[in-house]
Formats: structure tokens, C-alpha cells, sequence
């Protein structure tokens, strides 16, 4: 069983399912509230738990009530929380979402106690693979890698400015192509691979600039894109440090990040390994363009 840190940020998903998305000004009425358990780095360590990893988090949540239903799925599945600290005065992490029939999402993040991670506590369990995102300060994530020497993996979500040493360590990149165009060249300074989202047109992994693989993506029910990229990123890196070739863990991460948007919320909706594998076996739910018979 690979095992998997994760540095990260936890949110309470505040999620209203609306008739449309409104535009800047706009009022829109009508919609159902639901809360869920979410968050970039929340997603990922349970996502690539329910692939089969063995994952610790580190995070910062609230002193507050807010926080025991932010980890009550990373709980229950299993997740070791041992590096979550409670901070004393910020408050945990909130994501307000809207999500449109269509399954597309807009989301704004207060980001709380997950700006305050920064210091890693204590000393980090030992781990194949390390995944990190953007909703937490870099300077933690540079602590977590001093000494360590497995598959690093920036999801470089949302899109800010990012440390060069963070690029040139990581092994693997995830963007999706809002967050491609806007790192634009800056890509290149990766030396690892760089794997790139397209939503219902799959992926592309590159490296150096040559595509290395290029995947469609399963038809699929959409009815909530939220935590489908975080649930791609978790898959290619529990692919890649399982050994599979690239273009086989490219299209494993596609199908997991697919079957993320089938059900309502981020973390209700992650696939455990199962579904995963039979969707990757059943060629008559993937584009006929980009199969998952990938190139390589
Ligand atoms: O990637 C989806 C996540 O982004 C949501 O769960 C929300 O909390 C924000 O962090």
C-alpha cells in the first residue's frame, strides 16, 4: 500500500444548487443549500484513500464546531488527522460554492485557519509521495519537503504566484487549463511531468514540453464538477507511485476525476478504487477521439 502525505487546506463546502450561475450584479433566487466537508487538501487525502493509499493529512483548522464537520468524512475513511492542528483563534476554512445544473461551479474560499499553517508540526510520518495545492502558504510546504525524497506532486489550484523551487522540485504538476494559461511559460520551469485538465475532453501529460499521453474522459452524468480535479490529482499521483505507466495512471486519474462529478459535493462524491477500475475497463463509455487507449 503506497503512503501518501498530503499538505493542505480543509474547508466547510457551503454549496447552493442554483438555476444558473449569476453574473457579476446578478441576484439569482430559488436555490437548495447543502453543506459538505471539502477543501483542496481535504479532497486529495481522501481521494486517494478511497484509491487505496495510506494518507495522512497536514492541515490548520478552527478551534470551532465548524471543524468537526469539515473532518468527519477523512475521519470516518480513515485518514490519519495526527498532523491536523487546531488553531486557537482563526476560524476553519469555508468554501462558498454555486453549482449550476450543468454541474459546472464558482466558488470563493475564506480561507481561515488554513492561511495560519505555518508551521508543520512535529515530525512528518514517512511517505511515498507528497501532494500539495495552493490554498495553503508555501513556506509550509517547503518545510514538509526538506528531506524528503519521494514523488512530489503540486496541484498549483487555485492560481498564484508560486515559488520557482516549488516547480523545479515537483516531480508532477497538476493545472487545469484556466490555471495552464494563466502560469502560461512559467510551466516550463517544471522538470517533472505536467499534467493538464480539460474537463469532459480528459488530459495531457507532458514533460520538458513533449506530450508523454493524452486521454478523453468516460461519458459520465455530470451533476457536480466540485473536487474532480482534486480527485484526478489524488489518482495520477496514487497511479504513478504504483508504478503504473504514465498513460495508464493518466486515464485511472481521468475516470476517478469523471465519477467525482456524478454525485452532489466534494467529498461525498469520491470513488473508492472499484469503480475506478471498472471504468477504465468499459471502452464503450469513452470518446471515441481521446480513448483511454493513451498514447505514451
Ligand atoms: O477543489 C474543490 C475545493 O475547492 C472545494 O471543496 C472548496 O473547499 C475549495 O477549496
Amino acid at each position: 500500500m503506497s503512503r501518501i502525505l498530503v499538505i493542505g487546506s480543509v474547508n466547510l463546502d457551503v454549496t447552493a444548487s442554483v438555476s444558473r450561475l449569476p453574473v457579476a450584479g446578478e441576484t439569482v433566487t430559488g436555490a437548495a443549500l447543502s453543506r459538505y466537508p471539502g477543501g483542496k487538501g481535504a479532497n486529495q487525502s481522501l481521494a486517494a484513500r478511497r484509491l487505496g493509499a495510506e494518507v495522512s493529512l497536514v492541515a490548520s483548522v478552527g478551534s470551532d464546531a465548524t471543524a468537526d464537520e469539515a473532518l468527519a468524512l477523512l475521519r470516518a475513511g480513515g485518514v490519519d488527522l495526527s498532523h491536523c492542528v487546531a488553531h486557537p483563534t482563526a476560524a476553519t476554512g469555508t468554501a462558498l460554492i454555486c453549482v449550476a445544473p450543468s454541474g459546472e461551479n464558482h466558488i470563493v474560499v475564506a480561507p481561515g485557519a488554513n492561511a495560519e499553517l505555518n508551521r508543520v508540526p512535529g515530525a512528518l510520518p514517512p511517505a511515498d509521495a507528497m501532494i500539495a495545492q495552493l490554498e495553503v502558504p508555501q513556506a509550509a510546504i517547503a518545510r514538509a519537503l526538506q528531506g524528503f525524497d519521494g514523488l512530489f506532486c503540486m496541484n498549483l489550484a487555485p492560481a498564484r504566484d508560486v515559488d520557482d523551487a516549488l516547480l523545479e522540485r515537483a516531480d508532477l504538476v497538476v493545472v487545469n487549463e484556466t490555471e495552464a494559461a494563466w502560469y502560461g511559460s512559467r510551466l516550463g520551469r517544471c522538470g517533472g511531468y505536467v499534467a493538464t485538465t480539460f474537463g469532459a475532453d480528459g488530459a495531457a501529460l507532458r514533460r520538458g514540453g513533449e506530450m508523454i499521453a493524452r486521454v478523453g474522459s468516460p461519458h459520465v452524468d455530470v451533476v457536480d464538477t466540485t473536487g474532480a480535479g482534486d480527485t484526478f490529482t489524488a489518482a495520477l499521483t496514487v497511479g504513478l507511485v504504483e508504478g503504473m505507466p504514465p498513460a495508464e495512471a493518466l486515464a485511472f486519474a481521468c475516470a476517478a476525476g469523471a465519477l467525482a462529478t456524478t454525485r452532489p459535493g466534494a467529498q461525498p462524491s469520491l470513488p473508492g478504487r472499484a469503480d475506478v477500475e471498472a471504468l477504465v475497463a468499459d471502452q464503450s463509455r469513452w470518446n471515441d477521439a481521446g480513448s483511454n487507449s493513451a498514447t505514451e
